[in-house]
């Protein structure tokens, strides 16, 4: 199949939530990178922008693979600059292979674990490698929200969730009003980040 036939037939799915065993389960490396892979691929993207969300990981659509797509727009310093597009990256099999011995502290939820949100300490920056869904080794440097982001995902493939990492949970009275304000060198308020 190519791909304008296979985003024709991409759908939104359901998002698993706690407490299904699969999102506690370490998933399996892909050794295969064909049309299934793709199609996993295109249902996790749309799913996540429907939810919407940052970034999601295979387990949270019940497949446990090592798969994770992150999109997220790197905000400019300057709150004048217009804004940049959100960029999107599609990682089967990622490791973190370096990171920086800085941590920082911030707030994070989940789709798979609706209502609540965390304090989470991260890494500040990593550099990752894995492969794109042609099998090509990729490599990504990222800091701030896109590591932490990648960070989240990584562990869902390890069968482990924010809440676990976290120095405190709280329930969300109004998600709708969620705001999620960052470390101190972000200072722009976001709405929440789940992934
Ligand atoms: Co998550």
């Amino acid at each position: 199949m190519d791909g304008r036939r296979i985003s024709e037939i991409m759908s939104i799915r359901k998002i698993v939530t706690l407490p299904d065993p699969v999102l506690r389960t370490r998933a399996r490396k892909i050794k295969v990178f064909d049309s299934k892979v793709q199609r996993l691929a295109d249902d996790m993207l749309e799913t996540m922008r429907a939810a919407p969300g940052v970034g999601l990981a295979a387990p949270q659509l019940g497949r446990s693979q090592r798969l994770i797509l992150v999109e997220y727009a790197e905000a400019d310093d300057d709150p004048e600059a217009p804004p940049v597009p959100p960029k999107l990256f599609v990682v089967a099999n990622p490791e973190i292979v370096r990171h920086s011995t800085e941590t920082v502290s911030a707030n994070e939820g989940c789709l798979s674990i609706p209502g609540y949100l965390g304090e989470v300490e991260r890494f500040q920056s990593i550099t990752l490698r894995g492969y794109n869904l042609h099998g090509k080794p990729l490599r990504v440097k990222a800091t701030g929200w896109l590591a932490r982001i990648f960070q989240h995902e990584i562990d869902h493939l390890d069968g482990v969730l924010f809440i676990d990492r976290a120095t405190q949970v709280w329930k969300v009275e109004d998600q709708e009003a969620v705001q999620v304000s960052p470390t101190q060198d972000e200072s722009r308020k976001r709405q929440a980040v789940s992934s």
